[in-house]
């Protein structure tokens, strides 16, 4: 009898779509990221890690960040890439932010904006400027468990399954045309700490998968 990939004794996973890894390195001319990132930036470092790994024919023009503690930036000095600490606390609206974050990633020719553990909500004034080219990573599987906390609600509702999704980002938080997803079966001893831990091991993997997907599109259309 085949093993079931989902089994809670397992450590397997299930993604779909399936990352084509012939895929992976086909865009041309090189996609020019914008990064957001509020926290540690593991996500951040795989994506600089796959390219400089030529797994993704990609380059981050800049990362923003807006706590100044985020990790993120040390992890963008070790890739040689420029960051910006643009702190929320500084502007009196979310709009402000944003305008701020249009502005730089503008004038760092930024074509694709990547949250990649982005902590705010973004408005309008982001998705307009960037339209159909704004990505977010979440750690559930979207439409479930949107917003803060998304582990923790996962094991408070007792779910048996639950993962991380990257798609397009809609104004609603945590909404927008799913670009792939990665599912991961909970075990019976989970905390919030070791369920996102194994979430993240899995959000490694859809992250670049993603980008590979926009990337693999004729130049002159959108991913949509
Ligand atoms: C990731 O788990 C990501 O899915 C989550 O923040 C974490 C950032 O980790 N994002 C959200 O909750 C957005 N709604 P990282 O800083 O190590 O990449």
């Amino acid at each position: 009898m085949t093993a079931n990939p989902l089994s809670a004794n397992s450590n397997a996973s299930l993604i779909s779509p399936e990352i084509d890894k012939s895929a992976i390195a086909r865009a041309t001319p090189p996609l020019k990221l914008g990064i957001l990132a509020s926290g540690s930036g593991s996500n951040f470092e795989v994506i600089a890690q796959a390219i400089q790994n030529q797994q993704l024919n990609a380059q981050v023009q800049v990362l923003i960040y807006n706590n100044p503690e985020a990790q993120a930036a040390a992890r963008a000095e070790k890739y040689g890439i420029p960051s910006i600490l643009l702190n929320h606390r500084d502007c009196k609206s979310r709009e402000e932010l944003d305008t701020k974050i249009v502005k730089n990633f503008q004038e760092h020719d930024v074509e694709w904006v990547i949250m990649a553990g982005w902590m705010r909500i973004v408005t309008q004034v982001l998705l307009d400027a960037f339209p159909d080219k704004v990505v977010n990573i979440h750690p559930s599987l979207l439409p479930s468990f949107p917003g803060i906390r998304s582990v923790e609600q996962a094991l408070k509702a007792g779910v048996k399954i639950t993962g991380c999704t990257v798609h397009i980002a809609r104004l609603e938080v945590d909404s927008g045309p799913i670009l792939m997803q990665a599912a991961v079966p909970l075990l019976p001893d989970d905390t919030a700490e070791t369920l996102h831990a194994r979430i993240q091991v899995q959000e490694h993997k859809i992250m670049v998968g993603a980008i590979a997907l926009i990337a693999d599109r004729p130049t002159d259309k959108n991913v949509l």
